[in-house]
């Protein structure tokens, strides 16, 4: 009920009256009014008691909400009656990584395909991940047939990411305005698995080192989070931006990572210790997208209105050259083809390369009937892979090559399989 009604305005982050009730530690101090929120065996002198049982609608608690259920309030009665204890085992925890897990049965065949909000390929390219409900699908890519099913994760599954050297699978995301979750899971043996992090939103987005020992993770708490793995330890955490962080990306030399947020800017940070190296501005909308170039040392966004910049990583150098891909299509995804030709995946279905001289659309790689949601690209620079999936739950899968000696010559553009990565489609 604490969890559910009252940390949203008593918490770290905002303390409403000055008072916290996100641990059980923090409950027992008293806010402002110096009124002794919890005394053992007397609920009529606990203030929190009197604040949420009071019929004095202005000061009743949760504030500008209606009062909580009699029973509700009866059982705080009775519990401070028992004397408030906590039976839980670290009163410095916060409440809400304290509930129970519901165990969540998700069907084996789903009504309606799910739209694809995580996607990831591993290392050698024979195991594709996507996101299913409470569940993180896998599939074989050259097939489009399931291979597994990882079950206990979060409710929405927004972000995947491989860790390179071991079976390891991060995966981020929660349940939207509620609660978000970062899990570390063995997908080869899936009972093996560590939280890594509860947060107040969805985690969003996962990316790690090439080398696999940095796991970086953001979302809906507008903070990046970094883990030393394999252990998952945290590194360190950043209020980085003043809105939800939309993506992340990890740059090859596995220095950098770049995000991308609704605050209109796409900054970038020191892998090792979190330090801002730079921030763009140039965008006037929100950024939904970055991609490193194979280099490292070029970064590219796209935003809602269809405009892709690029920029250095160091904040000094920050170079602003728009590209437009033709449209106002939301860039969703970015990535890059080879060392020149970057890669959009667009709002109205297309997934164009786009010519860095002209800076305008090269050329159609793929076709969606339904808004992109994520790209990867895999393969060798002879033979690449592209791996597409969209709202409507497809996921297609297109290899290029170039006749005539290696990218980036003229294209030949092969679809090879699509499928519906959701279970019984
Ligand atoms: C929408 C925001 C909001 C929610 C939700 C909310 N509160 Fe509050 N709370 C406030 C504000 C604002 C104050 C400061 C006093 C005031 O304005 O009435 C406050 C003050 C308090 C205080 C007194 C702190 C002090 O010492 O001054 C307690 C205790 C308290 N709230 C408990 C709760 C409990 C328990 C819940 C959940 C049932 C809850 N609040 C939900 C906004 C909220």
């Amino acid at each position: 009920m604490l969890v559910g009604q009252c940390v949203e305005c008593h918490r770290a982050e905002k303390a409403k009256g000055g008072y916290r009730l996100d641990t059980f530690e923090q409950l027992l101090k008293a806010g402002d009014s110096d009124e002794v929120p919890l005394v053992a065996g007397k609920p009529e002198e606990s203030e929190l008691y009197e604040l949420i049982s009071t019929h004095e609608e202005d000061d009743r608690m949760p504030k500008k909400a209606d009062a909580l259920p009699e029973k509700e309030i009866a059982l705080v009665r009775q519990w401070i009656l028992e004397g408030g204890k906590f039976d839980g085992p670290d009163a410095k925890a916060a409440l809400a990584t304290l509930l129970p897990q519901k165990e969540v049965q998700s069907p084996e065949k789903y009504p309606r395909p799910i739209p694809v909000t995580a996607m990831a390929l591993n290392g050698d390219g024979k195991v594709l991940v996507t996101n299913g409900y409470h569940e993180v699908l896998s599939w074989d890519p050259e097939t489009g047939k399931m291979r597994g099913r990882i079950a206990g994760m979060p409710e929405r599954v927004l972000g995947l990411s491989f860790i390179k050297g071991g079976p390891l699978l991060a995966v981020a995301g929660g349940s939207p305005g509620r609660s978000g979750e970062v899990w570390l899971v063995n997908y080869a043996r899936p009972a093996e698995r560590k939280r890594l992090a509860q947060l107040r939103d969805c985690a969003l987005s996962a990316v790690s080192t090439p080398d696999g020992s940095v796991l970086i993770t953001a979302g809906a708490d507008n903070r990046v989070r970094a883990f030393a793995l394999p252990e998952g330890k945290p590194m360190w955490d950043l209020e980085a931006h003043a809105d939800w962080i939309l993506s992340l990306a990890m740059s090859p030399d596995g220095r950098h990572v770049a995000s991308a947020s609704r605050d209109r800017t796409a900054k970038v940070f020191d892998v090792k210790t979190g330090t801002v190296e730079g921030t763009f501005n140039g965008h006037e909308v929100a950024v939904l997208s970055v991609a490193f170039s194979p280099s490292s040392d070029q970064i590219i966004s796209g935003d809602a209105n269809g405009e892709m910049h690029r920029f250095k990583p160091d904040g000094e150098g920050v170079k602003d050259t728009t590209m437009s891909p033709g449209g106002r299509s939301e860039v969703l995804g970015l990535g890059f083809l080879n060392t020149e030709l970057p890669v959009a995946a667009l709002g109205s279905g297309l997934v164009i390369s786009m010519d860095p001289k002209t800076r305008k659309k090269k050329d159609v790689l793929a076709q969606h009937d339904d808004r992109l949601t994520k790209m990867c690209i895999g393969g060798s620079l002879e033979l690449r892979r592209l791996i597409t999936a969209s709202h409507d739950g497809w996921v297609r899968i297109t290899e290029l090559t170039s006749p005539a000696g290696g990218l980036p010559g003229p294209l030949q553009i092969k679809e090879t399989r699509r499928f519906i990565a959701s279970p019984g489609w």
